[in-house]
This record gives structure tokens, sequence and C-alpha cells, in this order.
């Protein structure tokens, strides 16, 4: 059955809101002849951003010991309380990485499984953590299970239940994203973790697409280990991820490179953040770019923002399903996908390219309002 779509009542995507969302565009550095769909796999960085972060560069070259050696401390400190601060966590409870694929290989490198371990998942992950986890049970004896969410995805009870029927004796680690790489869908992680903290089950939440494109606020959700990138959706520069850790799990956690923060002879700060923070000599501007980022999107009305992107991406998915007759996987409401939407292809399609997504910045409301044009893109995203 053809899924019908929710009646909502979306802000109108008139003439003022293309005016608005043009002159945003006009801000990013994306060549403005391209037809720029795929917001979700590495991000965008807008121009006053970019600059800060080639700013940073330039103040590190202009003074390399001064910087690394004698101000890096205080500016990672100052850029981890900001985002921390947009988290809702605390400063010491976050640190910097490069991206979520970091974070996450720390969590899951150093849990202590046991032989017979397993760690529960769902069919909907992203693959380069699926193969951490399978390394990482392979090396312990555990195991990764990945339950089957259900297809039309309708109602949260369900997708939550989908997931917990997995839950065995020997489930030590529920490991979700966040919102679905393949399928951008945003999962009810909230339930799962009540529940699994409930059981006595670590939370480790892929949070790849989430800041910067849904609220996250850390200390409400309770998890245990959160990942996260704001190189895609909060707009800073490339190369700039966040480990968040539940203060009392803190000490499980190992880093993955050893240097001079492990047992260090003048902590920066608490053992997690030395350790995990303090790493050999890199350029952290990327890291430093994130309160610009931050207060870019703050002076830009990002929640407003955000709101027209899904108006874009809810006209396009529709065009699609109108054109084309293929069913979403999510109803049209926004708890289920946020600026990103996606649409299974046909069976023509084989399954590695029937997995990408169709991803929308939402600035290119021409492109997929017209029906031909639409057709063209889908075609093109499918290989
Ligand atoms: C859900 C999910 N997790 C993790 C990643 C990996 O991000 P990164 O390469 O920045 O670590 C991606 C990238 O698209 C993703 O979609």
């Amino acid at each position: 059955m053809p899924m019908r779509p929710t009646p909502l009542a979306p802000p109108a995507y008139d003439a003022a809101a293309e005016r608005r969302h043009l002159a945003l565009r006009d801000e990013f550095l994306i060549d403005p002849d391209v037809v720029f769909l795929n917001h979700g796999s590495f991000g965008a960085c807008p121009r006053p951003v970019f600059d800060r972060y080639q700013a940073w560069q330039r103040e590190l070259e202009r003074q390399p010991v001064e910087f690394v050696g004698r101000r890096q401390r205080d500016l990672l400190t100052d850029a981890r309380q900001a985002l921390a601060t947009y988290l809702g966590a605390q400063r010491d409870d976050l640190v910097l990485v490069p991206n979520v694929t970091t974070a996450l290989n720390i969590v899951a490198r150093s849990l202590p499984l046991q032989p017979g371990d397993e760690v529960l998942s769902t069919d909907h992950e992203y693959g380069a953590l699926q193969r951490t986890w399978t390394f990482v049970g392979e090396q312990r004896q555990a195991r990764l299970v990945a339950q089957r969410l259900p297809k039309p995805i309708e109602d949260q009870d369900e997708v939550v239940e989908a997931i917990w029927t997995g839950v065995t004796p020997r489930t030590r680690v529920l490991f979700l994203s966040h919102i679905t790489s393949p399928t951008a869908v945003i999962l009810p992680i909230e339930p799962l973790i009540a529940r699994a903290r409930e059981a006595g089950i670590w939370t480790v939440i892929d949070g790849a697409h989430a800041p910067g494109q849904i609220d996250v606020d850390l200390s409400r959700l309770e998890v245990d280990f959160y990942g996260g990138n704001c190189h895609k959706w909060l707009s800073s520069a490339k190369g700039a991820g966040f480990l968040y850790v539940r203060k009392e799990l803190q000490s499980l956690i190992d880093p993955l490179v050893v240097s001079w923060g492990w047992r260090p002879n003048e902590p920066w700060s608490t053992p997690f953040v030395d350790e995990l923070q303090r790493q050999g000599t890199h350029d952290i501007s990327a890291y430093l770019s994130v309160p610009a980022a931050i207060a870019f999107q703050q002076d830009r009305d990002w929640p407003s923002v955000r709101q027209q992107c899904h108006e874009l991406a809810r006209l396009a998915r529709q065009s699609m399903t109108t054109l084309t007759g293929i069913e979403a996987l999510v109803p049209d409401d926004p708890k289920w996908f946020a600026q990103m939407a996606t649409l299974p292809l046909p069976p023509s399609c084989t399954t590695s390219t029937a997995s990408r997504s169709l991803r929308h910045t939402g600035a290119r409301r021409r492109a997929c309002a017209s029906p031909s044009r639409a057709t063209t893109l889908a075609r093109t995203l499918s290989g």
C-alpha cells in the first residue's frame, strides 16, 4: 500500500524563503554551477567559517612553538567549552577528535567485551562502523547483532520493539545511529537508551548526522557514549568531530594513540581529557573552527533554516514519489527525517546503488521542483 503523507502544516516555501536560501547558498564555497544534493557525506563549510579556519592555520605557521606548545591547551579548552554548551554537556565530558569514526573506534576498542558478548545494532548502520564492531568482535570473540527494522517504518514503538527483541542475556552494548546513513531515518533513541540503562547495557550512539540537523541535548539523553561530527551539518571545517563519555564511564576509555597526556608530567585536565586530547603534532585548526561554525548558524536563525531545508527535502521526496510511484520508507513527518531524505530505487538498480541516499541541502529548490530535473537527479544519484 502506498504510504499516505501525514497532513502537515509546514511553513510555505515561498519567494521570500527562496531569496533567503539563495543568499545563504552564496555564503558557502560550493561550486555555484553544481546542484549539490549530497550534504550528508562530507558537509559543506561556509566562507566565514572557512576563513576563520585558515586564519588559525596561518597563526599556527607564524608561531608554531608558541601556538602548539603554549596556546594549544587553552584554545582547545575554549573550543570544547563552546561545543559542550551547544550540546548540553559538561566541557570535560567531551573531547575533540578528527571524525565520528575515530570517536567510536575509541569506544569500541576500549570496552571490555568478553567472549560470547553481543553488540546489538540495526541493519541501517554505517559500513565503516559495522566494520569497527566486527573487527573488535573478532578480536574478543564477541558478536555484532543487526536487528532488521520494519519496512515501511511507521511507528516509533514498533521500531523500539524491533530493536529490543534482539536483547539477550549476552547483550553488553546497544549501538545505534541517531540519524541513519543509508536511509536518513531519525531513530527513536531516547526510549531505547532509557531501557538499556535499566537493563545495564551500555549505549553507544553514532551522531554523525545529528548536530546542526536536529537538537542534541546530551545531558537529557543520558547516553553513555556519543560520537558526532561537526563537519557535516554544523558546517565546521573538515576534520572536526567529538566524543562524549558519561563521567562515570570515562575510566573505561583508553586512547587509541598514547602520547604526553597519559600519566602527564603536568596535567591539562582530567585523565579522560588529557589522554584523548593531547596527541602528537597535528593541525587543530578544524577543531578551532567549531565555535565559529556554531556562531555562524546562531547568527542566521538556524532553526528556521533547518525547517526550510526540511520542507525542501519533503517537497523533493514528494515530487519523486508522485513521479515514480516509489514508496517512501518513512511517513511525511519531521519526526522521521530532517534535512536528508532517501527513497528506495527501483529493482533495476544493484543493491549497492540502491542503498545510496538522496541528500538535500535545501538550497536547490528549482532542481527538485522541476519534475524532469528531479528524475534526472534521481538517476544521477543512483549511479
Ligand atoms: C551514520 C554515519 N556514521 C559515521 C559516518 C562517518 O563519518 P566520518 O567519516 O566523518 O567519520 C558517516 C558518514 O557519512 C555516517 O553517515
